[in-house]
């Protein structure tokens, strides 16, 4: 048992609204090979290090962060996230570790929806409850297929990919950039834009598993946790919102105030059977721009996580799913609840429920999606 240390009445630094600050790199990019996709082409991999001691790896493959090493409170540094020594690892993943997942990002029920008259099916990849969805771009999605990178800026990498009209069944061909900057104020900042030549859907997310202890074989159930969200979203059995906005207060999924995560995941509550645990979409506090959505504390190591977005919503999901079925960084099983996924992004289902923020992009938009995670340690 480890021992944590709990501190009450947390001072958050949630009340102001953040904006991205100055991108102040010191720049220090390598770029190696990764490996060898399975028809040949060569993948590459960036590092990204920062004058603080923080180290990004993050490669062409899916536009995957391989690795975020982060200080701790001690100034002891560690990889805080989930994954693979090598490329081989990635190709047969099936768990999104660490990568840039789309064109739809989260569940769409049955796998179909209906734009401007016409209904698209969707590969249904997935089956929570023994209900078919779709999941996270189908069965080839934007984590399973090479992008090409080149450094940009100061200390950042972009990625691009032209994901072609009817790939995955999605209509349009969608260009798709994601950027990942390190700055001197330990930002990692994940930054995702997209075109279309026809009306689509698109919610690209960004998908790493994070532990703050650094050693991936601790349960996140002692992390803290807080979400700016007053609402989140109550599912279905097949974890497909039912198109509520239901208040956070009074139960379980209330993160308004700092909580340790393990506290209430089993508590009796619906939406966490469901879920198997934590496994749901919260709805953000309204605002406008790049603000504060959630922060992440390991009590134990003093490690901190700040997240801030311009999106909607965000998913908090516990790794649940996590079984110890394979074996990542080091050899290591990954078991239940090792990690958790932070993903903010737009509302699941979006293109069946009308009420929901529309997820529908037509030629002449951009989708604009920034994610800035912010490490520091207390
Ligand atoms: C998401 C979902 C989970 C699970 C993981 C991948 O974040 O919310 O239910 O499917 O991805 O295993």
């Amino acid at each position: 048992m480890k021992t944590r240390l709990m501190i009450p009445a947390m001072i958050l630094a949630l009340a102001s609204c953040q904006k991205p600050a100055e991108m102040k790199t010191s720049s220090a990019m390598k770029q190696e090979v990764f490996g060898k996709m399975p028809d040949g082409r060569e993948v590459k991999i960036f590092t990204l290090t920062n004058s603080n001691g923080l180290t990004a790896r993050v490669t062409e493959y899916g536009a995957i962060l391989v690795s975020m090493e982060t200080p701790d409170k001690s100034g002891k540094t560690a990889d805080i996230t989930h994954g693979y020594d090598t490329l081989e690892g990635w190709l047969t993943n099936t768990s999104y570790l660490g990568a840039t997942v789309g064109r739809f990002g989260n569940r769409i029920k049955d796998g179909k929806f209906t734009l401007e008259g016409k209904e698209y099916t969707l590969a249904t990849n997935n089956d929570p409850g023994g209900i078919p969805c779709h999941l996270h771009g189908g069965l080839k999605g934007f984590d399973k297929v090479l992008w090409s990178g080149k450094p940009v800026g100061d200390n950042g990498v972009e990625f691009t990919y032209v994901s072609k009209d009817g790939e995955e069944g999605y209509p349009g061909n969608l260009t798709v950039k994601t950027t990942y900057t390190l700055n001197d104020d330990n930002e990692l900042k994940w930054e995702t834009s997209a075109t279309t030549d026809a009306p689509t859907i698109v919610n690209i997310v960004h998908h790493s598993y994070w532990n703050l202890s650094g050693d991936p074989t601790t349960s996140i159930n002692d992390h803290e946790l807080t979400l700016r969200a007053p609402h989140f979203l109550p599912t279905d059995i097949g974890l497909i919102p039912t198109g509520e906005i239901a208040p956070v207060a009074g139960t379980p999924m209330d993160f308004t105030k700092p909580k340790i995560i393990g506290e209430r995941v089993e508590a009796d509550f619906e939406a966490l059977k469901f879920g198997g645990g934590y496994d749901h979409c919260w709805v953000l506090e309204k605002g406008e721009g790049v603000r504060l959505a959630a922060r992440l504390k390991d009590p134990e190591t003093g490690r901190v996580m700040e997240i801030s977005t311009d999106q909607p919503a965000i998913q908090f999901y516990g790794g649940n799913f996590l079984d110890g079925s394979f074996a990542g960084k080091g050899g290591v099983k990954y078991a239940k609840r090792s990690a958790l996924c932070l993903e903010t992004e737009g509302f699941p289902d979006a293109p069946n429920k009308a009420a929901f923020p529309s997820c529908v992009l037509r030629p002449g938009e951009t989708y604009k999606h920034v994610m800035i995670h912010k490490f520091s340690a207390e």
